[in-house]
C-alpha cells in the first residue's frame, strides 16, 4: 500500500469510527495550539502573544488589541477570511531590540508566503496589506518595524532599534514568518511574495538588493529609496517656500499652487492625447512659466511674481551640491495643487524634524528652520545602516530567478516619479544591461494620475492593497501579477488601473487604463477624452512627445 494512503487512513483506524469521526486537529485548536507549541530556536526569549482563530468579516479592533493609538490613523480592512491570528515578539539583537509582528494564516491557504511593509518612519502594522494578501490568500506577515507607535523618538541613541527600521526587521520578520507557516501548515510555502508601498516600497528593494534569497517576487510601489535626499528635499522646500510665514516673499498661495496646476495641465496634458487632467507622461512637460508671472501683466489671481517663479523652479531642478545629487527634482505632473499640502500641511515638518533630531545631529531642539544644504550633506554622508536603498547590482536577485515589479504613480507629489527614474537608470548602467535585458527581471510601470500610493485624479484602483483592487485577475491586481510572472512565465507589459465613478466602487467603473512598461508611454489614438481603454498604445518616448 502506498505509504501516504496508510497515514491517512490512520486517524480513522484508531479513532474506530470510520464515519462522522470529528475532526482530530480542526483548523481553530491548531491554531490556538501555536500558542505554545511554536518552536523557534534561534530566536531565545521570543513571546507568542496570542494565536486565536478569527472567522472572515471580523472588524478589528486595535484598541482592544493594545495597538499605539498613533497607528489608528492609517487604513485598515476587516479580517478578510477565516484565518488563524498569531502575534508574537521577537528579539532581534541581545541589546533590547524586538519586533513585533503579526502573522495572518488563511484556513484557505494558496500555499504561499507574503511578506508586507510600512509607510513613513512608523512602527506600525500595515493592517490594509494583511488584510490584502489573506484575502488572496497568502499566508501573510507585518511587522512594527522594531518599534511602537509612529514617532522615531525610539531611535535616538539606539543603533539596535534603527538598524531594526533599516532592514532588520522586515529580514527576521520574514525568517520566522516562514518558519511560523512550516509548523502551522506542517509544510512550507510554495514560493515567497513581498508587496510594500512609500516606506515599505523602499523596504522591498531592501530586500531585493540586499536579501535576494528572502523573496521570488516583489512588488515596491513609489519606494523612498533616495532616503536621505527625500527627507533633505522637504526641509528644503520648507524654507525656499517659507513654510510657516504667509508674508514673505516666496510663500505661494493656494490660489496660486491651483493657477500653476491649470497652466500645467494647459500646457502639457495633451502631450498624451487625451485632455482628461491626467499627465501621462510626465517627462515631456517642460513648464513654460510666462503666461503666469505677475509680470507679464496677467490678469489672473494667482500669478507669481518672478521671485516666487524662481523658487519653485529650483524645486524642479536637480539638487546638487558640491557634486552630490541630492534629488533629481521635483516634476511638472499635474499634482502641483496637492505639493502645496507637503510644504504647508499642519505636522508635514515632524518626521524631518524627528529624523534630524534623534538620528543626524542628535540636537533634539534641531527645527527645519536652521536646515542647511549642510544638514542635507550630513544626512546623505550618515546614510545609516545603508537606508539609501541604491545598490544597482542586482545580479543575485535575477540569477536566482527572482521577479521585481516596481510601480509609481507619475501624480505623486511628495515620492515624485523620478526618483524611480533615476533609480532605473542606475541600475541598467551598473549592470550594463539594456531595458529588454533588465525585463527579464525588473519591469517598472508609471502611473499616470495616480498620486502617493493611490489616489488622484487618475485610474488608482491597481490591485496592491485591502480596497483599492479591482480584481483579483493579474491584469487588475499586482499581487496576481507577480504571482503570475515568478510561477508562470506571464511577465507584465502593462498594469491596469480602474477609476470608478466618483472614485467609489459601488457606483460602477469609469474607465480602465493600462500602465506602461518605462521607458515606453502612454499614447492615445481613441476618440474623446481617453476613456476608452482600447484607445491607448505603449510607444517610445520621441514619437509622443
Ligand atoms: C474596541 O475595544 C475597546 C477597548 O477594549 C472598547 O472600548 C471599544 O468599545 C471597542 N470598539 C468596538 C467598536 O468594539
Ligand atoms: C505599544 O504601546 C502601547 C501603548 O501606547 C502599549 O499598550 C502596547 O503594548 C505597545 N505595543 C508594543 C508591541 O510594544
Ligand atoms: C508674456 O506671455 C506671453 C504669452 O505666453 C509670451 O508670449 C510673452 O513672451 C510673455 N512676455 C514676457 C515679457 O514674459
Ligand atoms: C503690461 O501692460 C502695459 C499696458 O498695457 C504695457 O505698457 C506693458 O508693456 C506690459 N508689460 C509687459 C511685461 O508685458
Ligand atoms: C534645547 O533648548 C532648551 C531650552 O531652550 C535648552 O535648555 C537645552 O539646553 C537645549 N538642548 C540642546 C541639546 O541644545
Ligand atoms: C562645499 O565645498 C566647499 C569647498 O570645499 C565648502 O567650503 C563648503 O562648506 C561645502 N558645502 C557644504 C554644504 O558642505
Ligand atoms: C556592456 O555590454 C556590452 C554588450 O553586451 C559589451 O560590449 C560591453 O563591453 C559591456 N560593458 C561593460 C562595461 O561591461
Ligand atoms: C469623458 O467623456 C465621457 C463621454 O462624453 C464622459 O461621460 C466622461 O465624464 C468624460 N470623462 C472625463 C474624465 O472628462
Amino acid at each position: 500500500m502506498h505509504q501516504s494512503l496508510v497515514f491517512s487512513l490512520l486517524p480513522f483506524v484508531l479513532s474506530g469510527a470510520a464515519f462522522a469521526a470529528p475532526s482530530p486537529t480542526s483548523f481553530d485548536t491548531e491554531c490556538a495550539k501555536l500558542a505554545n507549541s511554536l518552536a523557534l530556536p534561534d530566536y531565545p526569549g521570543f513571546k507568542v502573544n496570542f494565536a486565536k482563530f478569527v472567522s472572515g468579516g471580523t472588524e478589528l479592533n486595535l484598541t482592544a488589541d493594545g495597538v499605539d493609538a498613533s497607528c489608528l490613523q492609517y487604513p485598515r480592512g476587516p479580517i478578510p477570511v477565516d484565518l488563524c491570528r498569531v502575534s508574537l515578539m521577537v528579539p532581534t539583537s541581545s541589546k533590547g531590540s524586538r519586533i513585533f509582528m503579526e502573522a495572518w494564516l488563511p484556513k484557505d491557504w494558496n500555499g504561499r508566503f507574503l511578506a508586507v511593509g510600512n509607510g513613513n518612519t512608523n512602527g506600525c502594522v500595515q493592517y490594509a496589506d494583511l488584510s490584502f494578501g489573506t484575502q488572496n490568500k497568502f499566508a501573510t506577515i507585518g511587522t512594527d518595524n522594531g518599534h511602537n507607535g509612529t514617532s522615531a523618538a525610539s531611535f535616538y541613541n539606539a543603533p539596535d532599534v534603527l538598524e531594526d527600521f533599516v532592514y532588520r526587521a522586515l529580514y527576521t520578520g520574514t525568517v520566522v514568518g516562514k518558519d511560523v507557516v512550516k509548523q502551522f501548515y506542517k509544510e512550507s510555502h510554495r514560493k515567497s511574495y513581498y508587496t510594500g508601498c512609500s516606506a515599505g516600497g523602499r523596504l522591498g528593494w531592501k530586500a531585493v538588493q540586499d536579501f535576494p534569497e528572502q523573496f521570488d517576487g516583489v512588488v515596491t510601489g513609489a519606494p523612498v529609496i533616495n532616503w536621505n535626499g527625500q527627507g533633505s528635499l522637504q526641509a528644503r522646500a520648507f524654507k525656499l517656500l517659507a513654510r510657516d510665514d504667509p508674508t514673505a516673499p516666496t510663500y505661494i498661495t493656494s490660489e496660486q499652487f491651483a493657477l500653476l496646476h491649470e497652466e500645467v495641465l494647459r500646457q502639457c496634458d495633451h502631450l498624451d492625447g487625451a485632455t482628461d487632467g491626467i499627465v501621462d507622461d510626465t517627462l515631456a512637460c517642460r513648464l513654460d512659466y510666462k503666461p503666469i508671472l505677475c509680470s507679464n501683466n496677467s490678469t489672473s489671481p494667482g500669478c507669481l511674481s518672478s521671485v516666487q517663479a524662481d523658487a519653485i523652479r529650483k524645486l524642479y531642478a536637480p539638487w546638487i551640491v558640491n557634486g552630490t545629487m541630492l534629488h533629481p527634482g521635483v516634476i511638472y505632473n499635474g499634482a502641483e495643487q496637492d505639493l502645496q499640502f507637503v510644504v504647508y500641511a499642519p505636522g508635514a515638518e515632524v518626521a524631518i524634524e524627528e529624523w534630524f533630531q534623534y538620528v543626524i545631529s542628535g540636537n533634539l531642539n534641531w527645527t527645519w528652520h536652521q536646515f542647511t544644504d549642510a544638514d542635507a550633506l550630513a544626512s546623505y554622508e550618515a546614510n545609516v545602516f545603508n537606508i539609501q536603498t541604491w545598490e544597482g547590482d542586482l545580479s543575485a536577485f535575477r540569477d536566482r530567478g527572482s521577479k521585481v515589479l516596481h510601480w509609481h504613480g507619475q501624480a505623486d507629489p511628495a515620492i515624485t516619479v523620478s526618483v524611480s527614474d533615476q533609480y532605473y537608470e542606475h541600475v541598467g548602467k551598473t549592470m550594463n544591461a539594456t531595458s529588454e535585458e533588465l525585463d527579464e527581471f525588473y519591469r517598472y510601470f508609471r502611473a499616470g494620475g495616480v498620486s502617493h500610493c493611490g489616489g488622484g485624479p487618475g485610474p488608482f484602483f491597481l490591485g496592491f492593497t485591502y480596497g483599492l483592487d479591482a480584481s483579483a485577475d493579474p491584469e487588475d491586481n499586482m499581487l496576481s501579477r507577480i504571482v503570475a510572472w515568478v510561477e508562470d512565465g506571464q511577465a507584465p507589459e502593462t498594469i491596469r488601473g480602474t477609476k470608478f465613478v466618483n472614485d467609489d466602487p459601488t457606483q460602477g467603473v469609469a474607465y480602465r487604463r493600462k500602465q506602461c512598461k518605462h521607458p515606453k508611454v502612454n499614447h492615445y489614438f481613441g476618440t474623446g477624452n481617453g476613456t476608452d481603454e482600447e484607445g491607448w498604445r505603449c510607444v517610445e518616448r520621441e514619437a509622443s512627445a
